[in-house]
C-alpha cells in the first residue's frame, strides 16, 4: 500500500492507462452542454455519452480522464464516513476495443500489483450481476475474477438495483456491472465471506460493460460494439491508501475541515461532525460549480437552485456550529488553493466564487434568524407542519423545501405523505416553473431525447453561422443548453439585435435546411481546423486531433457532436426570444417544428 496524495493516485492512474494505450481527455465541465437529461456531470461517462452510442471518438478507442462530479441524490448521506457531493471519479473507457477480461485484468492490476498501488488482496471484494428475465448471470466477470485469484466466497451476485449501470427506466446502452469493494477497518482483519450489507466495505471502484440498449419495447439487445466505463473513486481510494477510514481525514479534505473547526472555535464532536463534513463537502460542490466556465450563480431554478441549496445549507449549519462571522468566502479560498493545480478555472474565476458567496451568504443570513422563528413557532405550536408553511418559508425567508424538511427531521417531526404536493401546489400557483421541473430525470428515454437534441444541436451550429453573417463575425458563443424543447444560445454583442436582423438570421438558418445540405465530419488537428476557418471556441492542446463539423459551405465548428446527416432533417427554425443575459452577452431561444403546414385559400 502506497501513502499517495490524492494528486499523485490521479497522476498514477493515469499514467497506469496511459502505458495500456489510453487517450488521456480532459475533465469536461460539470454542467453538461446541449444535454437536458442531468443538470451535471455525474459520472465521466456522461460527457462521452455520444461515443458510447457510436460515434467515433477522434482520439481512439481507449480514453481515460479524470472528472469533476457532482451527484446530488447522494446529498443525505453527507455526513457518513465516505459520501460526497462533489468528488473526482477517475475513469478508463472501451469504445468497442478491449472488454470484460481485459478491463477486469487492468483493474486488478492497478489495485494489486506491487508495482502500482500495492493494496492487499485479502482484503478485495466484488459483486457481479446475479441475472434476471433480461440477461443472464454474469458467470464471464465472476469466472476473470476468480481466474485472478478472487476466492468465490468473496464473489456476490446482485440484482439490476445494485449491478447494473445505464440511463434505470429508459433507453439507451447499458449492461452489467462489477463492483469492487475494500475492507477498511485498519485493526480487524477482513471476514473471509463477503457481505455486500457490511458498510465496513466500501465501494471503490466500477467497471461497467455496456453490451445491450434497452429498445422502446423495453427489451434488451445485444450491442454489435461493445462499450466498458469504469468509474473510481478518488477520494475513496485516497482514504485507503492513507489508511484513513473517512475520506474528510483525507490530505485533500484536511485543511478544509481545519478551517471549518478553527472558525467555529470548537472541536468535533459525536453531536456536530455531521455539520462539520456538511460544511466541507458542501463549500467544496459550491465552489467548483462557480468556479466552473459556465458562470452558474444562485438561484431558484436548475443548476443555480442546487447552488443555493449548498450555500443555504452551509450556512444553517454554520450558525448550528456557532459561526457568527461570514464564513464561506474563507472556506471557498482553501478549497481553490487546494485543487487549482488540477482544475486552474477556479483560480480564474476567484473573484466570481466569492463575490457571489458573499452575495448568497449575506442575502440568507437577512432572513435566516426570522425564518428560524417561523419555523419553531409552528413546530412548537399545535398543528403539523405542511407543505404551505414549506412554501411560505421558502418565499418569505428563502428556505429551499429540502431545509424545513431537514429542520422537521431534527426536531423528530413526521413529514406526512402529502407534504410535497402541497409545496408543489402552493410553488405552481406562485412561479411558472416547478421544482420538480429542477430535478429532471430521463423520461422519455435517452435514445427518443437524443433524436431531438441532436437536431436542436445541428441548428445551434446553423444559427450560430448565420449568426455571425448577419451581425459580423465577433460575434461569438458564450453557452449553449439545450433541453427537448428548445435550443438557448448565449453569444458576445452588445447591442439589442434588432427584429429585422432577427427575422435575416431565421431566413438564412432555414434557407440552409431547405438546401438539404450534409453535414459532415473530419478529424484534423486543432491548427488545420483553425486554418480551414473553422468555429474553434476551446483552445486544444498543439496538435490535438479534433472533430470538425460542416453543413456544406455554411457552418465548419469544431466540436464533439453529435449532428443530424442533413440540415433537411431539421424541419422548420424559428426564434422566440432574444434578451440580454449580461453586460455584452445576449440570448437567443429557438424551436425546430415540423414544417409549417401549407395553407390553400378556398375559392
Ligand atoms: N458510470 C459508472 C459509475 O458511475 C462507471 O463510471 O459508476
Amino acid at each position: 500500500m502506497k501513502p499517495l496524495t490524492s494528486r499523485q493516485l490521479k497522476q498514477l492512474y493515469l499514467r497506469f492507462f496511459k502505458e495500456k494505450g489510453h487517450a488521456i481527455i480532459p475533465s469536461a465541465s460539470l454542467v453538461p452542454e446541449n444535454d437536458p437529461t442531468v443538470l451535471f456531470t455525474t459520472a465521466g461517462m456522461h460527457p462521452l455519452v455520444p461515443f458510447l452510442l457510436g460515434q467515433p471518438h477522434p482520439l481512439g478507442r481507449r480514453l481515460a480522464n479524470a472528472q469533476k462530479c457532482i451527484r446530488t441524490q447522494d446529498i443525505d448521506e453527507v455526513g457518513d464516513e465516505t459520501h460526497t457531493t462533489f468528488f473526482e471519479m477517475m475513469g478508463n473507457w472501451s469504445l468497442g476495443d478491449y472488454f470484460k477480461d481485459e478491463a477486469i485484468g487492468m483493474s486488478h492490476e492497478f489495485l494489486l500489483s506491487k508495482d502500482w498501488l500495492d493494496l492487499d488482496p485479502e482484503r478485495l471484494s466484488v459483486t457481479c450481476f446475479v441475472g434476471d428475465g433480461d440477461a443472464p448471470k454474469d458467470e464471464e466477470a465472476a469466472g476473470i475474477w476468480m481466474k485472478l485469484g478472487v476466492p468465490k466466497e468473496r464473489i456476490a451476485f446482485l440484482p439490476k438495483k445494485d449491478n447494473w449501470w445505464g440511463p434505470a427506466g429508459s433507453t439507451g446502452p447499458c449492461g452489467p456491472d462489477t463492483e469492487m469493494f475494500y475492507w477498511t477497518p485498519n485493526d480487524i482483519p477482513a471476514p473471509k465471506v463477503f457481505d455486500p450489507k457490511d458498510k465496513r466495505w466500501v465501494e471503490i471502484w466500477n467497471d461497467v460493460f455496456l453490451q445491450y440498449n434497452k429498445n422502446k419495447e423495453g427489451r434488451y439487445e445485444p450491442l454489435r460494439m461493445r462499450n466498458v466505463d469504469t468509474g473510481l473513486g478518488l477520494e475513496r481510494v485516497t482514504m485507503i491508501l492513507q489508511g484513513k477510514t473517512n475520506i474528510f481525514d483525507i490530505e485533500s479534505f484536511k485543511p478544509v475541515i481545519e478551517k471549518i473547526v478553527s472558525l467555529s472555535g470548537q472541536g468535533i464532536t459525536e453531536g456536530n461532525r455531521r455539520s462539520f463534513r456538511i460544511i466541507a463537502d458542501h463549500m467544496r460542490a459550491a465552489t467548483f460549480i462557480l468556479g466552473d466556465e459556465k458562470g452558474i450563480a444562485p438561484s431558484n431554478v436548475d443548476q443555480g437552485y442546487i447552488l443555493r441549496r449548498y450555500i443555504r445549507r452551509c450556512v444553517r449549519h454554520g450558525r448550528l456550529l456557532g459561526i457568527e462571522e461570514d464564513f464561506c468566502r474563507d472556506v471557498a479560498g482553501i478549497v481553490i488553493d487546494i485543487h487549482k493545480g488540477d482544475y486552474p478555472e477556479l483560480e480564474k474565476n476567484k473573484q466570481f466564487v466569492l463575490t457571489e458567496l458573499d452575495k448568497e451568504e449575506n442575502r440568507f443570513k437577512e432572513t435566516l434568524d426570522a425564518g428560524i422563528g417561523f419555523f419553531n413557532k409552528i413546530a412548537d405550536g399545535k398543528r403539523a407542519v405542511s407543505g404551505k408553511d414549506a412554501f411560505l418559508l421558502f418565499q418569505s425567508h428563502g428556505f429551499p423545501v429540502e431545509m424545513t424538511k431537514e429542520l422537521m427531521q431534527e426536531k423528530g417531526l413526521q413529514i406526512s405523505a402529502s407534504f410535497d404536493k402541497e409545496f408543489d401546489e402552493e410553488f405552481q400557483r406562485h412561479q411558472e416553473l416547478s421544482r420538480l421541473a429542477t430535478e429532471k430525470k430521463f423520461k422519455s428515454g435517452l435514445a427518443d431525447t437524443q433524436m431531438e437534441t441532436i437536431k436542436l444541436h445541428t441548428a445551434t451550429h446553423l444559427l450560430h453561422a448565420a449568426l455571425k453573417k448577419v451581425l459580423g463575425p465577433d460575434v461569438n458563443q458564450k453557452g449553449s443548453n439545450i433541453t427537448v424543447e428548445r435550443l438557448r444560445f448565449d453569444f458576445s454583442y452588445d447591442k439589442k439585435v434588432t427584429p429585422e436582423q432577427l427575422k435575416q438570421v431565421e431566413d438564412m438558418v432555414n434557407e440552409a435546411i431547405r438546401k438539404k445540405m450534409t453535414v459532415i465530419r473530419e478529424e484534423m488537428t486543432i491548427e488545420e481546423a483553425k486554418a480551414e476557418g473553422a468555429t474553434a471556441l476551446f483552445a486544444g492542446k498543439y496538435g490535438e486531433k479534433v472533430s470538425v463539423y460542416s453543413a456544406g459551405d455554411f457552418s465548419k465548428e469544431v466540436c464533439t457532436g453529435p449532428h443530424v446527416g442533413n440540415t433537411g432533417e431539421l424541419g422548420h427554425f424559428r426564434i422566440l426570444k432574444e434578451e440580454s443575459v449580461a453586460a455584452g452577452i445576449r440570448r437567443i431561444k429557438a424551436i425546430v417544428a415540423p414544417e409549417p403546414e401549407q395553407k390553400y385559400m378556398s375559392h
